[in-house]
């Protein structure tokens, strides 16, 4: 069992931090890879050619090694999920046909369809009982997939409260009637096992300054064999083939690189942020996703049962994430009065649609959990 792993991040005791689904906090040695790479543009000439290519290599390793997928080949650079899913939306083999989203999904996992004239957008929408409301919420969105579908665009968890969706189950039915799988991994991958070979998506989409704990502006994302012969959104030269041979780059050419590396977003070889999201995925990888997973639940535990005790609503556990879920109010009790008891007791958390966003990590410990419970308890007396 993991234990606090606070000293590795630069946390200031006087704030609750229970946000991580926000931005997470930079650890001290991604802050180091960060400040190394800024430094480092002090002396250009020491930056080869090879050096545009090598740490995304060890980038591609990293991610296919927390997915647990063969083809490191398949992973490429993005700078935000919405352009990783823009590749996906532009390129999708099926030309026409539904889009199964749900409701209140993030928009960078809708924008890209909307865009796309030829797609319609289908949207599950969210149970109204919260008892057995994530055993529902999969139960239709299997109804929804037929032979009309085109894609099933989701998370593995609902980014506003935490529920969790059966991949494996929506792989399956998606299977069945020739759709793609596109996963928006941002609020999950990194927190929140995630097993390549049991979901086989054909995208698996991740920003990477939330659970992969990097910089704003870089993240990492996984293009199945159903995009090989696509055309990337954009056109830049070290996606071609033959670029790693700077004395040759105006002998232009047609091809792009094999496979999924068209996708990759130009000045990929960033040499401030990409050292900094590799620091911080070495680091994840020794802690391991499922030991996240223990430690936030094990954290949480005493606080959730004395909420659920007094009225606070949580989806049941087996029906959520650890790392991210969400706290509906009872009904007496006021958003107003929690947002300004949460302030006075400085807990850092989001509100998301009706639900309080709660999202610890290994750098919590106890007194924060305490602070919440205390500014809810509070809230409910008031
Ligand atoms: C589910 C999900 N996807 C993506 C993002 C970020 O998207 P982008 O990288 O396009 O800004 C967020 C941010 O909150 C998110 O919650």
């Amino acid at each position: 069992m993991l234990t606090c792993q606070r000293d590795k991040f630069q946390l200031q005791g006087k704030i609750s931090y229970l946000n991580c689904a926000y931005m997470s906090p930079m650890m001290k040695k991604v802050e180091k890879a960060g400040i190394n790479g800024i430094m480092a543009k002090r002396k250009p000439y020491k930056i080869m050619a090879e050096d545009f290519f090598k740490d995304g290599e060890t980038a591609r390793l990293l991610f296919s090694q927390l997915i647990n997928s063969p083809d490191t080949n398949r992973n490429v650079l993005i700078p935000s999920a919405s352009y990783g899913l823009a590749n996906v939306a532009k390129n999708l083999p099926k030309k026409k046909g539904e889009i199964v989203v749900v409701e209140g999904q993030f928009p960078s996992n809708i924008y890209p369809w909307m865009s796309e004239k030829a797609y319609k957008l289908v949207t599950i929408a969210r149970p109204k009982d919260l008892q057995n409301g994530g055993k529902k919420w999969n139960e239709d969105i299997l109804m929804a997939i037929n032979q009309n579908t085109a894609a099933v665009a989701i998370g593995h968890v609902h980014w506003a409260d935490g529920t969790l969706f059966d991949l494996r189950a929506i792989r399956e039915a998606t299977r069945k009637h020739h759709a793609a799988l596109v996963i928006d991994g941002t609020q999950s991958v990194g927190a929140l096992p995630f097993d390549w070979q049991q979901i086989q998506p054909d995208a698996l989409i991740c920003a990477g300054y939330k659970w992969l704990m990097g910089p704003y502006g870089l993240g990492m994302a996984y293009y199945g064999e159903m995009f090989d012969q696509g055309t990337p959104i954009e056109n830049n030269w070290i996606n071609r083939k033959d670029a790693e041979n700077f004395a040759g780059l105006v002998n232009y050419k047609e091809q792009y690189l094999e496979g999924s590396l068209r996708y990759e977003v130009g000045e990929h070889s960033n040499f401030i942020l990409l050292p900094m999201l590799i620091a911080a995925m070495k680091q994840i990888i020794k802690w391991d996703p499922a030991s996240i997973q223990d430690y936030c639940e094990a954290l949480m535990k005493d606080s959730l049962h004395t909420l659920r005790e007094n009225g606070f609503r949580i989806a049941d556990d087996d029906q959520r994430a650890h790392h991210l879920f969400g706290i509906r109010l009872p009904k007496n009790v006021n958003m107003e009065t929690v947002q300004k008891q949460l302030k006075a007791k400085k807990v850092n958390v989001s509100l998301r649609g009706d639900a309080i966003r709660v999202s610890p990590h290994v750098y919590n410990q106890p007194k924060d959990v305490n602070r919440l419970t205390g500014a809810l308890m509070a809230a409910l007396h008031q």
